[in-house]
């Protein structure tokens, strides 16, 4: 269940002109977490007219080791932009561990992952966790270089593809649409879908192409909450899917593909 957390900055930094790395001290949750998980971030900017709607932000990796959670945004609103003043030493106030994890299992050993923008961050933990007992694609999309995670985030082993287009449902028809080549669809055991609701249709539709069988489970979607209550009462964050209105904060943020469209 998650609980307010005082924890300490242990290192902030600025990856590229858009994306941030935030380490926290936070040993018994750095224990617990799994992709998929998210912190609830108290963003205390005095002029932020929303400035009590925590943020929630994806975890991008646990180092149980050291005692270290981290967290990968950009800080592209004014909640945001006090987050990344925050020094090494600070503390934060968080709430956390947000949201179901993902469930990973050693069954998937072609994993295919499909992201773009913030969402991203979730596919980078699933990546690391992952890399030591499958093989792991990520395809990365963007509007700007500067949104695209740097490869040293990922084992070496990944294999790490990104493309840089406007267009993100475009560019994911482009990537993945069977031509005379066999479309990684096909190779994948599993698949991870973190992109924007277009591309999600897209991706949907071409999985429909592409596989005559597409069991339940076979490919996820995250789908991100906007800033809110994270436990279910405000209604900020609901969605419909086939039909019937979830709440990604505490339902998700990992859905069936299979619920998207068609
Ligand atoms: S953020 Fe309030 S119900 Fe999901």
């Amino acid at each position: 269940m998650a609980r307010q957390h005082t924890l300490v900055i242990a290192d902030h930094r600025q990856l590229t002109a858009r994306l941030r790395w935030l380490a926290l001290h936070a040993p018994d949750l750095a224990r617990d977490a799994r992709p998929g998980h998210a912190l609830l971030v108290r963003c205390d900017d005095p002029d932020d007219q929303y400035r009590l709607l925590r943020r929630p932000l994806f975890l991008a990796a646990t180092m149980p080791e050291i005692g270290q959670l981290a967290l990968l945004y950009e800080p592209h609103e004014p909640g945001l932009a006090w987050l990344a003043c925050r020094l090494p030493g600070e503390t934060l106030d968080v709430v956390g561990l947000s949201g179901r994890p993902f469930p990973l299992n050693d069954r998937q050993c072609n994993l295919l992952l499909i992201g773009a923008g913030a969402r991203l961050a979730a596919l980078i933990f699933i990546a690391r966790l992952a890399a030591p007992c499958a093989a792991v694609t990520l395809f990365a999309f963007a509007d700007d270089q500067e949104c695209l995670p740097p490869p040293f985030l990922l084992p070496s082993a990944i294999e790490y593809v990104t493309t840089v287009d406007t267009n993100v449902a475009a560019s994911v028809a482009a990537v993945l649409q069977p031509t005379d080549k066999t479309s990684m669809l096909a190779w994948a055991d599993a698949v991870v879908a973190a992109l924007p609701q277009e591309a999600l249709m897209e991706l949907g539709r071409i999985m429909r192409s592409v596989r005559l069988r597409w069991a339940r489970g076979f490919a996820q979607m995250l789908i991100e909450s906007p800033p809110g209550c994270g436990f279910g009462a405000c209604g900020t964050c609901a969605v419909e899917l086939r039909g019937r209105v979830r709440l990604p904060c505490v339902e998700g943020p990992w859905f069936d593909l299979r619920e998207v469209g068609g």
